[in-house]
């Protein structure tokens, strides 16, 4: 049984594309980089705007409203005005369903 909650489809998310999926009433950002899916916290850590509005270039996020990136693997911030790193989810693919696990896993120190 692959662990989490059953969140949507692979074929809903193809190589470049982004999707908010709900854990509860968590929004969850999940994007496909290169066919690889990673799911962080689709809330920007500086105000309150959703990153599944803004642009995904490569494993790199752009929020909407004032333009901080952050890196979708890892959850980093990469520049200002990111207040902090955004929250990361362990993804699972199962017989072509993406499972998203509901604990949140600290980013990595560099
Ligand atoms: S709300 Fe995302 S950069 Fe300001």
């Amino acid at each position: 049984m692959p662990k989490g909650q059953d969140v949507c489809s692979v074929t809903e998310l193809k190589p470049g594309d982004m999707k908010c999926v709900f854990l509860g009433a968590r929004r969850i950002l999940l994007s496909n980089v290169d066919g690889q899916v990673y799911a962080t916290s689709d809330l920007c850590s500086h105000a309150l705007a959703y990153l599944s509005d803004g642009f995904l270039e490569g494993a790199v996020v752009e929020c909407p409203l004032h333009g901080a990136q952050f890196d979708v693997t890892t959850g980093k911030a990469l520049s200002a005005p990111a207040d902090g790193d955004i929250d990361t989810y362990e993804v699972t693919v199962t017989d072509g369903r993406i499972f998203v696990a509901s604990e949140e896993q600290v980013p990595a120190k560099s």
